[in-house]
């Protein structure tokens, strides 16, 4: 059953907008068992999903403004230059997006597309409901031909929500979004975009590529970056009844050659002992321990479009900045 959220404010009247939440309850998006099994780990870690509360959303906004963080920018950038050029080739579709967010870049796109093809649907799926409101209010403030339906829900089941849309699709996943991801969490996605699109379909990836250390180091140690990453601490908090004191960690961010990407820890600054009430656990940090809280892919794009095409996703067109620091590829579905 999908809850029906109270309508969103007055500009969007007139026009098509749809905000539904999702069956699973957030019992099973924010998985306690999980977390407790990765923060027994070694090295003890966090997934990345707990960055997206409304905080760390509001965080993720302000880490775009950083001059440091390119990465907002240069896709902005292609996506201006470019979109005529996507909506070209796709042809009219439907649009989807994995974790929207804003949805302020998606907007290029969905201009092109409603000046070539006249009225465009437009799913956005986030975690974070407040993210979707402000979606749909950038999008119907700026377009009335826009058909919008925002639903909450992880990836996975935001796809299965979706699954009743016919006719031709684009997927997208901007903001470097499936670079968060570990392999197994890529390929989980991977099968279900594969099941998701029909022969034909479309899907675009904004990915970020791999570089030199300083630039991207910058990008992740910014102001808006310690803040976000320090806020994860006060997400469990409030989610699991938590004693994680933020003035007693570190922000630790650094390039990892070897394994391309940047990682995100927490370091503890002293030796102390956390307790998670909601969960019933609890654990003791050493001074100097780290937890990592997230992985940024840096990317060679041949090297990565490699997991797509084991999954029917064929590159069809790369766009790159005009420093080739990132890109954006259009994979179709065989
Ligand atoms: C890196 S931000 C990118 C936002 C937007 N696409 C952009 O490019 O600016 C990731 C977005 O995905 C959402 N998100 C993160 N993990 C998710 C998941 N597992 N399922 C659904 N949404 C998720 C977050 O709430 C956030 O809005």
């Amino acid at each position: 059953m999908l809850r029906t959220l109270p309508a969103i404010s007055k500009p969007n009247i007139g026009r098509q907008c749809n905000i539904t939440g999702t069956d699973v309850p957030e019992a099973m998006i924010f998985r306690g068992d999980l977390l407790i099994s990765s923060l027994s780990g070694s090295p003890r870690s966090i997934s990345s999903i707990y960055y997206y509360d409304d905080n760390g959303s509001a965080l993720y906004e302000r880490l775009c403004k950083e001059e440091s963080y390119y990465l907002f920018r240069d896709e902005r950038s292609i996506l201006a230059r470019n979109a005529k050029s996507i909506s070209g080739i796709t042809g009219p579709v439907s649009l989807v997006e994995l974790g929207s967010g804003n949805a302020e870049k998606t907007l290029l796109l969905i201009t092109s597309y409603s000046e070539i093809f006249g009225s465009v649907n437009y799913a956005a799926i986030d975690i974070n409901s407040s993210i979707l409101k402000r979606a749909a209010e950038n999008i119907l403030s700026m377009k009335s031909d826009v058909n919008f339906t925002g639903i909450i829900g992880t990836y996975n089941t935001g796809l299965e929500k979706a699954a009743t849309l016919v006719g031709p699709k684009l997927l997208l996943s901007l903001g470097s979004s499936v670079g968060n991801m570990y392999d197994d969490e890529l390929c989980d996605l991977l099968g279900s975009v594969r099941s998701f699109l029909g022969r034909g379909d479309y899907f675009l990836v904004g990915i970020d590529l791999d570089k030199e250390s300083d630039v991207l180091e910058a990008a992740y140690n910014n102001q808006s970056a310690i803040l976000a990453n320090l806020c994860v601490l006060q997400h469990l908090n409030w989610r699991f009844d938590g004693n994680f004191d933020l003035f007693q960690f570190r922000h630790v961010a650094f390039h990892n050659k070897s394994l391309f990407r940047m990682e995100g820890h927490l370091e503890a600054m002293q030796a102390q002992s956390i307790d998670l009430k909601k969960l019933k656990f609890s654990f003791h940090l050493k001074k100097g321990e780290m937890i990592r809280t997230e992985i940024m892919r840096k990317v060679n794009l041949h090297r990565f479009h490699e997991m797509f095409i084991k999954y029917g996703l064929s590159p069809v067109h790369n766009w790159t900045d005009s420093n080739k620091r990132y890109a954006i590829s259009l994979l179709q579905r065989g």
